[in-house]
Parts: C-alpha cells; structure tokens; sequence
C-alpha cells in the first residue's frame, strides 16, 4: 500500500499556467496539413483545421511558442507577412522542405488569440541579425508611426499584439542548428540582443538560450546572462522501447531543473540581483522511434503517457522555479493531435495532458509519500538519450503531485502507477481539514479494445470515472497497473 500525507497549508509555490504550454514548429506536417490546411473543408476562413483547433483548444494551453526550433535559426519574418500570394518559398534548412510561408507571424498571432493563449516567438539566432529581431518586435508590439509598425498597420492588424516572451535563439549549442557556435559567442551575442531589445521594448521577457540545464553551457550562459533574462530555457526528451527506461527517465528532468536553479541561485546571490530568472523548459517529450526523420510522426503508446503524466507531476512539484514549460510538439510532429486529411485523432499522451491541465489548481502543495518502490529488472535499456538516473533510485512506485486552489477548499492530486503487474492501494491522508463529500476521479488506462482506433495506427486509452467517497480526512482508492490518475475533490 502507498500512503500519501498532505498537508494543504505546506505550499510548494505559485503554479504558473504557462507549464501546460505547447510548441508548434514549421517541420513536417505540424503546421502544413496539421494545424493549418487552406483549402480543406475541415477548416475554417483563416485556414484553420477546426478539428485540430478544438483538441487543442480542450487543453487549455498556458502559452504557445513558435516558429521553432531548429527552424527558427533560418528564419526571416518578413517572408511570412502580406498579401499571401507575393510571399517567397524558401529552402528549409533544418528539416529539409520547402517553406511556402502562408502561415506567418499575422497567423499565428491570429491563432493564440483565437485560441485564448499566449503566443511565445523564438528569435532568428542563425541566419538573423538584431536588427531583423528587433524589426519583427516594433512589427508585433509598437504604438509607434515608424516603419514596421505601419507594415503591420498596412497588414490589417492596427492594434499592436503586445507579445512579450522572446527567446534568445534556439539550442545554439548544437551542430545541427544553423549558426551554432561556442558559450562565450552566444553569450556576447545574446548579451547585446538582450540590451537592444530591452531599449525598443522594456516589456520583453527574454529567455536565454539553456542546454540540458546541467551543462557547462548553462553553467556559462546563466553566470553571464542572469541579470538581462527572465527565464533560462533547457530542453528534455526521452524514451526507450523499455517500459522502464521510458517511464523513469523524466525523473532526470527533476534533476536537470534543480541544478539549473541551484546555478541560477549561485549567480543571482553572487551578483546581487534583484531579479531572479525562472526555468523554461521550452521543450521536453517523448522522443526515440521517429529520432533521426524528418516529419517526426511518433506513434505513441500507452507508457507514454506515463512518462507524460510523470513529466507534469514534475513540473507541479518545481513549480517555484519551472514557470513555463512547453510540449514538443502539438500537431503530427511528436504530437499529441496527429491528423489525415479528413480526421484528427488523439494519441495516448493527449490524455494526462488535459487531466492535468483541467485539474491543476492555483498552488502545488507537498505530498509526503511512502510505500512500495520500482524494483528494476537487471538489464534495462535505456535507449538512445543515455540519461543516467541509477543513482535516482529508489523510485517510488506512484508518482505524485497536489494542487490546491487559492482559498484552499479544492484538492487536486495526480497519480502515475508505474507498477506493471498488479494494482496499487492508495491511502491519501489530510494533515489538516477533512475532504468534502464527493470526489471526481478519472483514471486513465491502456486501452482494452484496440477497435475503438480513430485512425488505424492510433492506440486508444481507456478513460473510466469513478466514484470514492473520501471518509473524514481519508481517501482510499485502489490505481490499477500502468495507469494515470486524476482526484478532484473538495476541503472542508
Ligand atoms: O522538437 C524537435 C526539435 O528538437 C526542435 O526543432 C529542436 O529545437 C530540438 O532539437
Ligand atoms: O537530430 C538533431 C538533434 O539532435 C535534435 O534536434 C536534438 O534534439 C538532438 O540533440
């Protein structure tokens, strides 16, 4: 048996709801034929799949960042505003298509707002120059009479967007990027974007381009940069053909994310700064079977969304430092949402995304956990993404996280039973208050039919709600194996 203490009033932090963010990039058929597709009867007059739309919209995204990625780094803008017809089709370099640029900066903005989100736009740091990145700012958010203000004036749009989070390139460390180069390059670069757009935009939230958040690279970056950004970013992917390996490797996130803030906490102490940046994590999913193509279409199973619950409950746990977090990607490319030309259908990591995102509350609180650990078989194959995490262990065998709203008279709790054979008694105990009468639990589980396929090669899940009354300040509740577990209930 797991018990589990909770104690409402031992807050952890303020959750930021920019954790349930996305990312779309223009790679493979995440925008063309995913989110946008002119012309097909399942969209609407923008271009927009409404179907795709309405999936994404059930997520309730905190934030949406675009346009990449590693195609960020060849990006130009200006290609993708104005009349469409006159815009130019330019070679892709990092994932090898052709850009058509029909769906630009005026579209995506058109996009966040329609879908009630915050848009998120990641600077040209390859091909680009400042004075590209600060012309696409003033186009987006200046008042002013000056020349890309009234572009976009001339574009149709008079109000400016007012977007402020900008990143500082993308992973400008790695040889597959255009325009990659050394820590110190970056930093002296990043340095004078950052001064520079500070001056045209003092609304701007910057994110400083991180690596795995352990890195010397991060290490570099966030001793010079602390002081100019509001977030240093860092990037997690994982997964293993393994069960294991793949639903505790986001544990290695949990790390990456406490050395990152223990730098950003030595720099901000050392420097004195008044200011101290927060953690992005603008990337981070399961990703090995498709690692290497050039659309990225992973067909996800059902561990997967363990993994994918398992990340969420970290970001609840960190949420004093993780204050945005993005995942890689939405639409077809390593997706949630994955599309043909005429239907939309949900992967199996769709799932703990919306539990969570429709559960979380205003604050995570602490869960004291104690029961049954993961023994681990004597060979585990840990796949390509040698995340080292023996050291990790034990590991519990349910994975927590708890959210309480403001007033404190709401409890969530999210729970991941890694356990492979057998179900798991959980006994949730209240250290303070006693739960009101009802609670809704939602307990997600590998599909039992795989004749409820959307589209053929699309594993479905099984999504049950139950129903437990809680007893005084006790919940008991048996999970299934290999399942993930959404309480919602009330204090009293
Ligand atoms: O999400 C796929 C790719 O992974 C992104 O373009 C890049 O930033 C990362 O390497
Ligand atoms: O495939 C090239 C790059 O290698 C990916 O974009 C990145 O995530 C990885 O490290």
């Amino acid at each position: 048996m797991t018990r589990i203490l909770l104690n409402p009033g031992r807050r952890l932090g303020v959750l930021d709801r920019r954790v349930f963010g996305g990312f779309v990039e223009h790679l493979g058929r995440c925008i063309y034929g995913g989110l946008y597709e002119w012309g097909s009867s399942l969209s609407d007059v923008s271009g927009f799949r409404s179907d795709v739309f309405d999936h994404l919209k059930a997520l309730r995204l905190g934030v949406l960042r675009w346009p990449g990625g590693n195609f960020a780094s060849t990006y130009h803008f200006a290609d993708g505003i104005g009349p469409n017809e006159d815009r130019p089709r330019r070679v892709d370099l990092a994932w090898g298509g052709d850009e058509p640029n029909h769906f630009g900066t005026d579209e995506f903005l058109a996009y966040c707002d329609k879908i009630g989100t915050e848009p998120y736009i990641c600077l040209n740091m390859g091909t680009g120059t400042l004075d590209e990145a600060l012309a696409w700012i003033e186009y987006c958010n200046s008042s002013r009479q000056t020349y890309w203000a009234e572009q976009r004036r001339n574009n149709g749009r008079k109000l400016p967007y007012g977007v402020s989070l900008w990143a500082l390139g993308n992973e400008m460390y790695g040889d597959w990027q255009v325009g990659s180069r050394s820590a110190t390059e970056y930093v002296s670069e990043a340095t004078r974007w950052a001064r520079a757009i500070r001056m045209l935009d003092p609304n701007a939230k910057l994110v400083s381009c991180g690596m795995s958040g352990w890195n010397e690279w991060d290490r570099l970056v966030i001793d010079k940069m602390a002081g100019l950004v509001d977030f240093h970013s860092i990037h997690f992917y994982s997964g293993s053909e393994d069960y294991w390996a793949n639903v505790l490797q986001p544990h290695q996130l949990e790390r990456a994310i406490e050395l990152a803030a223990g730098m950003i906490r030595r720099a901000a102490y050392e420097q004195g700064l008044a200011k101290v940046p927060r953690v992005a994590v603008d990337e981070w999913n399961v990703w090995f079977r498709t690692f290497g193509s050039t659309n990225l279409e992973e067909r996800y199973q059902f561990a997967d969304a363990l993994a994918v619950g398992t990340y969420l409950n970290i970001f609840i746990r960190n949420c004093a430092w993780v204050k945005m977090a993005n995942l890689a990607q939405m639409v077809n490319a390593i997706a949630p949402i994955v599309t043909t030309p005429s239907a939309a259908a949900l992967q199996p990591i769709y799932y703990p995304f919306l539990l969570h995102s429709e559960g979380a509350l205003d604050e995570a609180v602490d869960a004291y956990v104690s029961g049954p650990t993961v023994e681990l078989p004597s060979q585990v194959n840990w796949g390509i993404w040698e995340h080292r995490i023996d050291d990790l262990a034990p590991f519990a065998l349910v994975d927590v996280a708890a959210t309480v709203d403001r007033n404190r008279t709401k409890l969530s709790l999210a729970l991941v039973n890694r356990g492979d054979n057998s179900a798991e008694r959980v006994e949730v105990e209240l250290l303070e208050g006693v739960f009101g009468p009802n609670a809704r639990i939602r307990v997600l589980t590998a599909a039992s039919e795989l004749a409820k396929r959307v589209l053929p090669d699309v594993e479905p899940v099984d999504l049950e709600e139950v129903k437990e009354a809680p007893r005084g300040e006790v919940l008991v509740l048996d999970l299934p194996p290999r399942s993930f577990t959404m309480i919602e209930t009330t204090l009293q």
